[in-house]
């Protein structure tokens, strides 16, 4: 009897040997993705200048860079941060508070809506790491400024300066209220909260179609308040998906409940994911063409990995405000597509960045197949939140 109990135990402890080894090896793919991006962001660090950051790479292979005017000039100071957030190196949160201070005077820039995505990632995930007080002037600023092209008659923030239109807002434009919602409870300003919640009910009411997907810009009339023109900038057509505007919405959606907690935004993102998630047109690696409405068209088909990142780091939050898995997997699936060797950028090459294949507007034959700086931050996101969901140290995991 004596022996067959410890054959038991034997056993059990062979298995649960075995299952450790498992969950281990399961997570190879993590610790690849986490060593990869902390090289890359290293050597990147090191390679580019403060003021000057590296935005995408040119049809001649040289790397274009973004000033901080530059709409995506917070997202490499950002993916620095959270470089060092998931790896503790000291260098890269000496190399983040460098290319992130480098952007200081943005505090007096006011002509785009844009400065969510330049200031809160770069200065607000300083702040939120660090709770460095000299962060804070620029946020305070920048917040107020985007707050200001909040016009009540349209009920939106304005997004552009520029083009044909009267008063656009783009989907992308929902992704910038994570900033005017986090000033709001930071800086005591209720209005910034009021005016983020009205500009989400007015997007949904106008950019959206019966089928969950989105238009990329509505122009208002300024006088009356109405959408008088519903078009694309970045898509195939003025009545396509744009695959980054349908990330976009998905992420800011999920993100207007988190800080509202109104089901209405709840069932929006769930309508967005299913959209998504259940599209023809998307192969089995769950990495979108650029546009939902093409599909492997040869040249004018390639995929858009920012829109993937963009989607998983939304999918993840979405999936554990619904208790829904299907969410989180399918947010899995991307993650390990993107760190596969089809997208993830091998150790120095790629001018550092992490990730391949991303297209910011291709109809205006501008970065087609390339790079993009905000790939790679939604990616490094999206690895942490991937990380925190299944607690995973991921600073421990080597
Ligand atoms: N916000 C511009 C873009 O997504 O390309």
């Amino acid at each position: 009897m004596k022996k067959i109990a410890s054959l038991l135990m034997s056993c059990i402890a062979l298995s649960f040997i075995g299952n450790q080894a498992q969950a281990q090896d399961d997570l190879n793919w993590l610790k690849d993705a986490k060593h990869r991006a902390v090289h890359q962001l290293k050597k990147a660090a090191d390679t580019y200048i403060p003021g000057f950051s590296p935005r995408s790479i040119n049809h001649d292979g040289s790397v274009r860079l973004a000033h901080q005017e530059d709409w995506t000039s917070g997202f490499f100071p950002g993916s620095l941060w959270y470089g060092y957030e998931i790896s503790g190196d000291k260098a890269l949160a000496s190399s983040a508070r460098k290319f992130t201070l480098a952007m200081d005077s943005l505090q007096d820039f006011t002509h785009t809506h844009d400065l969510g995505f330049m200031i809160y990632c770069s200065f607000g995930n300083g702040y939120r790491i660090t709770r460095d007080k000299a962060f804070l002037p620029t946020l305070k600023k920048g917040s107020d400024n985007l707050y200001k092209r909040y016009n009540k008659t349209v009920g939106a923030i304005r997004s552009w300066d520029f083009g044909h239109w009267e008063f656009p807002v783009i989907i992308d434009n929902m992704m910038n209220l994570d900033f005017l919602f986090w000033a709001s409870k930071t800086f005591n300003k209720p209005e910034y909260a009021d005016a983020s919640v009205q500009h989400s009910l007015t997007t949904l009411k106008n950019h959206y179609r019966p089928d969950n997907s989105s238009y990329h810009v509505i122009s208002y009339d300024t006088l009356s308040g109405r959408a008088i023109q519903k078009e694309t900038h970045q898509g195939l057509t003025h009545e396509s998906a744009w695959a980054r505007g349908q990330a976009w919405g998905l992420y800011g959606y999920t993100m207007a409940y988190k800080e509202t907690n109104n089901p209405v935004f709840l069932k929006h993102a769930i309508d967005i994911a299913k959209y998504i998630m259940e599209h023809p047109n998307v192969d089995e690696d769950k990495i979108p063409y650029w546009d939902y409405d093409i599909h492997n068209g040869g040249e004018r088909a390639p995929k858009d990995a920012s829109a993937a990142s963009v989607i998983a780091a939304g999918l993840i939050d979405l999936a554990q405000f619904t208790e829904n898995n299907a969410y989180f997997e399918y947010a899995e699936d991307i993650l390990q597509s993107l760190s596969s060797p089809e997208y993830l950028a091998g150790e120095d090459t790629n001018g550092y960045f992490i990730l391949k294949h991303s297209v910011g507007a291709f109809l205006y034959n501008s970065e087609i197949d390339t790079p993009l700086n905000y790939a790679d931050y939604y990616y490094l996101e999206a690895l942490v939140r991937y990380a925190k969901a299944k607690n995973i140290d991921l600073k421990t995991l080597n």
